[in-house]
Order: C-alpha cells, then sequence, then structure tokens
C-alpha cells in the first residue's frame, strides 16, 4: 500500500490558525475531493474535528490517544492499526490529509506527496515542517492564477506539484 500525502501551505509553511483553513480556494478543495475519493484518508482527532463529518466517498480513520469516537469513522490510538485496517481492506493509496501533528509524525511513511504551495502569508498556528525537496522527484505541475474581485484577492493564486520520493 503506498502512503501519500495532501497538504496546502502557505509561504511560511503555515496550514491553519484556529482549527481552520487559512484560505478558501474552491478549485483545491475540487482538486482534493477528485484525488482522493474512493480511498481511505488518514487524520488526526483536530482535523477531523474542523472538518466536523465524515467526508462522502471515503474512509475515514481518525488518530486519537483518547478513545475518539463518531458515527461513520473508525477511530485509532495507534499508527500501526491504522495502516493495517486500510491494507486488510485492499486499499492501494491511503492519504493523509492533516493536521501538523499528523504530517510530522507520518512524514517519514510518504511515498508520494500531492502539495498545494498557496501564495499567501499570514498569521498561523499550525505550520507543516519544511521539506528537504532534495530527496523526491517532481512528477506533475499546474499553477493557478488569484481570483479577483474588484482589485481584491477573493483566492489566492496556488501551484498544485506531486512529488515521488526518489528509491
Ligand atoms: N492546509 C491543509 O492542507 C490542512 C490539512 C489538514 C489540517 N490543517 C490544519 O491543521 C490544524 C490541525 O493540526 P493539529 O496538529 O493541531 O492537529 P491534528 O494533527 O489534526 O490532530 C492532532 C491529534 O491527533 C491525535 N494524534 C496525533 N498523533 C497520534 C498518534 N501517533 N497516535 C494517536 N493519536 C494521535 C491526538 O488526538 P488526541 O488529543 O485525541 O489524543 C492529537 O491531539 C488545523 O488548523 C487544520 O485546519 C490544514
Amino acid at each position: 500500500m503506498k502512503i501519500s500525502m495532501i497538504v496546502a501551505y502557505g509561504k511560511n509553511w503555515e496550514i491553519g490558525l484556529n482549527n481552520q483553513m487559512l484560505w478558501h480556494i474552491s478549485e483545491d478543495f475540487k482538486n482534493f475531493k477528485t484525488i482522493t475519493s474512493g480511498h481511505h484518508i488518514l487524520m488526526g482527532r483536530k482535523t477531523f474535528q474542523s472538518i466536523g463529518k465524515p467526508l462522502p466517498n471515503r474512509t475515514s480513520l481518525v488518530l486519537s490517544s483518547a478513545g475518539f469516537e463518531h458515527e461513520g469513522v473508525y477511530s485509532f490510538d495507534n499508527v500501526q492499526k491504522a495502516f493495517d485496517f486500510a491494507r486488510e481492506r485492499g486499499e492501494e493509496e491511503l492519504f493523509i490529509i492533516g493536521g501538523a501533528n499528523i504530517y510530522a509524525t507520518l512524514f517519514p511513511y510518504v511515498d508520494k506527496m500531492y502539495l498545494s504551495e498557496v501564495d499567501y502569508e499570514g498569521e498561523a498556528d499550525a505550520f507543516l515542517k519544511e521539506i528537504d525537496f532534495s530527496s523526491w522527484d517532481l512528477a506533475e505541475q499546474k499553477d493557478y492564477e488569484a481570483i479577483t474581485n474588484n482589485a481584491e484577492i477573493v483566492s489566492p493564486a496556488w501551484k498544485f506539484k506531486v512529488w515521488v520520493k526518489k528509491d
């Protein structure tokens, strides 16, 4: 089973504030939905609570050491148990979807990264650890323009990149 990570981050590696996202980019959400649909998605308890419900067409796995329960999700107190669960159900690509704590802990297991680099700088309390791309190959890139309304940026510019770990 391949382990993939999907994340959107700002210029200073910021990913969240007050358990919320920092921007609204509808094309990025659509992309996230397309990429993760049909797969098992693994997240920390705080990210699940920020989303608030299981995402449709995906199997939600939530990590929590405190016996977290919620209808429609599978909860695990240990990373390996979550990986084994997905593997035993025939998953071929498990997606790690955040947050900061989970990305940091699980980064060593990641084989493929789907990254949205957002042209955004601002206050944050959740960050991605800086990634050293020297051990990764860029497999795909697409650049998106900002969306403006009366010269005000309503949706920042962003670059979508797919990286595959070098052998
Ligand atoms: N920009 C993006 O793409 C993106 C994506 C996702 C999330 N986010 C943002 O990230 C922020 C949340 O990140 P966060 O670091 O605060 O929280 P988090 O990673 O979502 O969740 C942390 C919680 O996960 C559980 N956990 C972590 N490691 C575990 C392990 N090894 N075994 C069992 N349980 C474990 C613990 O839950 P218990 O306390 O219950 O034990 C821990 O408190 C929010 O601001 C959110 O909006 C951004």
